[in-house]
């Protein structure tokens, strides 16, 4: 070939990395690989073990332990037995240990790379550039939350033992994310790969504990599915952290639901890649190579969802086949391919079958012409253009190299379409017009938004999903979190059940009888007779008939919705807007205190002083989320690129709220002023047993400019209610704090749509502790964090 040829074609040959050492720590263990336990390597309790492939040629690759429901017990209690002691240590201590990790996995990051490649079929390009450096630097990030976390974090303490369970697209690497800010932040771990891609795991194991990371503290237990249910079930797990398909996140919600673990679960996606007319064509197609052929499409955050601006579509398309056609596909460990090998037969299998479903329905497919290797599975890069918005493969996460496409005209319509999903984990928007990007991105239900770019990870910057991609965040700030719990919460008590007084009847009637007062709904600003047409009479401690509220019921819960939904513009409203409404909400009420105190004492009891107490601390909680409402705001990250990252507290959209009886007023207003303060609309549920000081704020909302639709109160059984709210698609998150059960029920019904929780397992706050009720502890979960991705540069 002449030189003027390869420089026309750019071919080149292939460039194998060597895998000497890789295979020798193979062989190593080729009798098979135990768990690693209590700091050794352990085998088997039932003496199963399972054989993986390589994805490359379907050669056996080894014999890894199944693990069984012994193991995982093992596990826990290795893992328990360390956590106090790993708790207690500095955390300059627990740095210095993190930091060795980092280093550790710089010193045998080719062995790594090379092992990680072999077992997931992925390139060594993408394991010796990316993954593995960004284990490293997790390492790195979370030392320096270790070193801190006495002075940021110090109303936090860790959460406990955490069980971790992670997919086989990113092994080591969802490791990293996992390992890290657990380790970091005083947990210890029992950590399960997935059952395709153990051995970076293992190996992980061996380097950790060469680095002298302390018995017990980090233990893995391999095996399948069976083996991860064996981990959720496990009662001496305080917190699950999952990674991988929703079908499988739903299961655990469903599994966890009333044990008090808490959960983070990061799931699938759709997401789009949004190009606009004016977008740097070149960039958006090496952009759209990186979105969906990186990693063979395996990507939770992958970009599958092509969204091309009409005027420009047909070109984009043609220059996109063209680049389609020079992608190679090859042996993993050739340095020189851009695809290597889908993780298993099966998985090849699943993007067979729907890139058919997508071609019955009527796409166009595309496929270059590219030699792929005999033998393994290899898959080519492939386009489905023309693809209907309803269609199967615009719907599903095809998980491989697969990217279907559509057009667009307006911003409006791209917005729409990109929204068209039930998942929420990403987004690119490709435009030269930055305040295009800019007015798009806080409009896209996504976690994470890359602006010209896509696919940029980095520890500080937290990735987490809206919607059905799950909840919780992985690095920064709010990653760290979700490793840990508040010390006010930590001292929390069962709630005492309350037993509902005996009615006593009514007196002799011959007084003056009181004027007829039955509280209604309050449903898009107006008070709503109930639809069933019932009410429900409300006691004194004595028994006596105080009053009466309506008795709501699954069609006033929809109702309140619906008026919660319509009421948008309430998180578009500016934050001084909030601020000003809180404030009125404060002044409104103090200036009805009085009344308001006797109310109180009149249905619970309380002492006068109580009572005046309680309602003197909700103004001041009002006038606490009024002063947060502009205060609490997100950051500016700066990853390791030219660029920024922003994080946005957005509102979460419509939540409900169970509200608990033991401060009828203060619990109402500590828990529904956060979530207005940050822009969410609410469908609240007041105390069962003493719904009236709720029902008396509907004038104070009346005469506080509260636009219709933000507060929504439903009175009634809070049983039924909070049923209704957790089954319902269109609420977004639901706060429970009441009974136990209450928060049981929540959890388990709400994996329709996966809404966020924020549920006390029957533990009663102290609402006039603003330690423990007011502030950030809340603010946390009445927002979502958005990443906004912005690289400078020409
Ligand atoms: P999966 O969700 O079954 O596996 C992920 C992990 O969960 C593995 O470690 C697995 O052993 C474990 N697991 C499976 N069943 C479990 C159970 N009942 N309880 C506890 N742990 C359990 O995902 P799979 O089958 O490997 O892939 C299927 C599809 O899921 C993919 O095609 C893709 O669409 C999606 N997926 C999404 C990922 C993401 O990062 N969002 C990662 C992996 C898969």
């Amino acid at each position: 070939m002449s030189v003027a040829r390869y420089f026309d074609e750019m071919s080149y040959g292939p460039a194998p990395e060597a895998d000497g050492e890789a295979r020798a720590w193979l062989k190593k263990h080729e009798t098979g690989f135990s768990h690693f336990i209590a700091g050794a390597f352990v085998k088997p309790a039932e003496g199963q073990y399972f054989e993986t492939a390589e994805p490359a040629t379907g050669a056996k690759l080894a014999r890894v332990a199944q693990g069984s429901a012994a193991d995982i017990d093992a596990a826990v209690s290795a893992a328990r037995a360390a956590q106090v002691k790993w708790a207690k240590l500095s955390g300059h201590a627990r740095a210095r240990h993190l930091y060795a990790l980092a280093r550790a996995v710089q010193r045998h990051g080719r062995l790594l790379s090379v092992v990680e490649a072999i077992d997931n079929g992925k390139p060594i390009r993408e394991t010796r550039d990316i993954d593995i450096p960004l284990v490293a630097r997790h390492f790195y990030h979370h030392a320096g939350w270790a070193q801190l976390q006495a002075s940021e974090f110090a109303d936090q303490v860790p959460v406990g033992v955490v069980g971790q369970i992670i997919p086989w697209n990113f092994p080591l690497l969802m490791l990293a994310w996992k390992v890290a800010p657990a380790l970091a932040l005083g947990n210890t771990v029992v950590l399960k790969p997935a059952e395709f891609t153990s051995l970076t795991a293992l190996l992980f194991a061996e380097i950790a504990a060469d680095a002298g990371l302390p018995a017990g503290v980090l233990n893995i237990v391999t095996g399948d599915g069976a083996t991860g249910a064996a981990l959720v079930a496990h009662d001496g797990i305080d917190k699950i952290a999952f990674t991988g398909s929703s079908e499988v996140g739903k299961l655990i919600r469903e599994k966890t639901a009333g044990s008090g673990k808490s959960l983070t679960l990061e799931l699938g996606g759709k997401s789009p890649f949004i190009v606009f007319d004016d977008a740097d064509i070149d960039g958006a197609i090496e952009g759209v190579v990186d979105a969906i052929w990186f990693n063979q499409g395996q990507v939770c955050c992958a970009g599958s969802r092509l969204l091309v601006q009409e005027g420009i579509a047909e070109t984009f398309l043609s220059r996109l086949k063209h680049r389609m056609q020079n992608l190679r596909v090859g042996h993993p460990l050739d340095k020189a391919i851009d695809m290597g090998a889908v993780v298993a037969p099966v998985q090849l299998e699943r993007i067979k079958s729907l890139v058919a479903a997508g071609v019955a329905e009527g796409a166009d497919l595309f496929q270059p012409d590219i030699p792929l290797p005999s033998g393994g599975c290899f898959y080519p890069p492939t386009l489905l253009s023309n693809v209907q918005s309803a269609a199967s493969v615009m719907r599903e996460e095809i998980f491989g190299p697969v990217l279907v496409s559509m057009t667009f005209r307006t911003p409006d319509e791209a917005v729409m379409l990109a929204n068209n999903t039930r998942y929420g984990l990403s987004a690119s928007i490709w435009s030269e017009t930055i305040g295009l990007a800019l007015d798009i991105a806080p409009k896209l239900q996504a976690g994470v938004i890359w602006i010209n770019a896509t696919n940029l990870f980095d520890a500080a910057v937290g990735f987490g999903g809206y919607r059905e991609s799950g909840y919780g965040r992985e690095g920064g700030r709010e990653g760290a979190y979700e490793y840990m719990k508040p010390k006010a919460w930590a001292k929390r008590k069962p709630r005492i059940a309350s037993t509902l007084p005996a009615a006593q009847p009514a007196e002799d009637g011959f007084g003056l009888p009181h004027l007829d007062r039955t509280a209604k709904l309050f449903v898009g600003g107006k008070q709503a007779r109930p639809d069933g047409n019932y009410s429900r009479a409300i006691l004194d401690p004595k028994g006596r008939k105080i009053g009466e509220v309506g008795e709501g019921n699954r069609k006033d819960i929809r109702n309140a919705v619906a008026a919660a939904r319509a009421a948008e513009g309430w998180s578009k409203a500016t934050t001084h807007n909030r601020a000003q409404i809180l404030y009125y909400l404060a002044e409104n009420l103090s200036a009805r205190a009085e009344e308001f105190a006797a109310r109180i004492a009149a249905m619970t009891g309380f002492s006068k002083a109580k009572a005046a107490a309680e309602v003197e601390v909700s103004i001041e909680r009002l006038f606490a989320y009024g002063a947060w409402a502009d205060k609490y705001e997100g950051a500016v990250h700066q990853p390791p690129l030219r660029g920024v990252a922003l994080a946005m507290n957005e509102p979460i959209g419509v939540v409900g709220v169970i509200c608990p009886d033991e401060a009828p007023l203060l619990g109402f207003i500590s828990l529904v002023a956060p979530l207005i303060a940050m822009g969410n609309r609410v469908v609240v549920v007041p105390s069962e047993q003493h719904p009236l000081s709720a029902t008396d704020f509907y004038q104070i909302l009346e005469t506080s400019d509260v636009p219709a639709g933000v507060i929504n109160i439903v009175t009634g059984a809070a049983r039924d209610l909070n049923k209704t709210l957790a089954e319902h698609d269109d609420v977004d998150a639901l706060w429970v704090f009441g009974a136990a059960e209450l928060s049981a029920t929540a959890e388990r019904l709400s994996v329709g749509n996966l809404k966020r929780l924020l549920t006390d397992h029957g533990l009663v706050t102290d609402w006039f502790d603003a330690a423990a009720a007011e502030g950030p502890i809340l603010l946390r979960h009445a927002v979502q964090v958005k990443n906004i991705w912005i690289p400078y540069g020409e």
